[in-house]
């Protein structure tokens, strides 16, 4: 049987997502998407002009399919918490079920039970500001979306996932080191991020018999990280200072997000694993 698997945080073929989505469907896996809200209606459109197809090769050379494509904002729990001024916003207003809760009863509803849940999605709208400089509201804002969207996600889909199953998200070493420019909140909520997988692998892993991992991963260029603004100066650097000296790929990311969502990383649970070509390991930069 494949397996089938619901990945949020997916917009494009850029990031991470993408790449996981696709180590996954090499693996034979059926893909499930949750977009964001506001990306939704571009990423459809995209996919369905073709834009995406080159990217969408696999090895056999047949295009990765998606099962279903959900309207997501991992910042509502449920149709109850969605103000007003979101509820009336033009990109929102066509979207119905978008809620973490609404997302998971139509994840059952179309496929049943899943196997595989992956949370790849982070935002933090004062990242670009210093920790010190970081208002309670954008601070607050960054660990609902990128900390307790997580908490929300296994709460909501761990009913429906299969005992055996596993879930992981993606983290970044800002939340243990010193990464100056990576702010807003998003260090605090990335350190959340990684005690939660811990806490969560033990809560889940008793109550579901599922595995909680997080990927520490290294720079990418993707749209997220376009966003805070020294993403080159990150990739440069890793270059310059990695033990693997080489541009990372999402497609490594993927790879090792594959292993960890299947039988072979049985025994791992609760765990960071690094996929940075090393750079975690530095203590000196050369
Ligand atoms: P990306 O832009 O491809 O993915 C982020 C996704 O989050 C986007 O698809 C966006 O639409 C979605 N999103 C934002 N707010 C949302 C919300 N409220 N509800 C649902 N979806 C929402 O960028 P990337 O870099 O692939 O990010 C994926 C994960 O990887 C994030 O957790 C990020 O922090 C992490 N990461 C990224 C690194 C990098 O250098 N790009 C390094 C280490 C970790």
């Amino acid at each position: 049987r494949g397996k089938k698997a619901f990945i949020a945080g997916v917009a494009d073929d850029q990031g991470f997502g993408w790449a996981i989505a696709k180590a996954l469907a090499e693996a034979g896996a059926e893909i499930s998407l949750g977009v964001w809200v506001p990306a939704l209606n571009i990423f459809e459109s995209s996919l369905r002009r073709g834009k995406f197809d080159e990217s969408r090769k696999l090895s056999n050379g047949s295009l990765m399919e998606f099962a279903h494509v959900y309207p997501m904002d991992a910042v509502f729990d449920t149709p109850e918490d969605v103000p007003e001024d979101i509820r009336s916003n033009k990109r929102y207003a066509a979207a119905t079920g978008f809620t973490v809760s609404e997302c998971a009863a139509n994840v059952k509803a179309d496929t049943g039970n899943i196997d595989i849940l992956v949370h790849s999605l982070a935002n933090g709208p004062e990242v670009t500001k210093p920790l010190l400089e970081t208002s309670r509201k954008g601070y607050l804002a960054a660990m609902s979306a990128s900390s307790y969207s997580f908490v929300a996600m296994l709460q909501r889909f761990g009913p429906l996932m299969n005992k055996g199953g596993a879930s992981i998200s993606l983290t970044y070493i800002a939340s243990e080191r010193i990464i100056p420019g990576y702010g807003g909140g998003m260090s605090s909520a990335k350190a959340a991020l990684e005690s939660d997988t811990r806490v969560l692998a033990f809560e889940a892993g008793r109550k579901y018999g599922i595995r909680v991992n997080t990927i520490s991963a290294g720079p990418l260029g993707s749209r997220a990280a376009k966003a805070i603004g020294f993403i080159d100066d990150m990739i440069r650097y890793s270059y310059a200072n990695a033990p693997v000296q080489k541009e990372l790929e999402a497609r490594e990311v993927g790879n090792v997000a594959a292993f960890l969502l299947s039988p072979l990383a049985s025994a791992v649970t609760g765990s960071v694993i690094y996929a940075d070509n090393g750079l975690n390991a530095m203590g000196l930069a050369v």
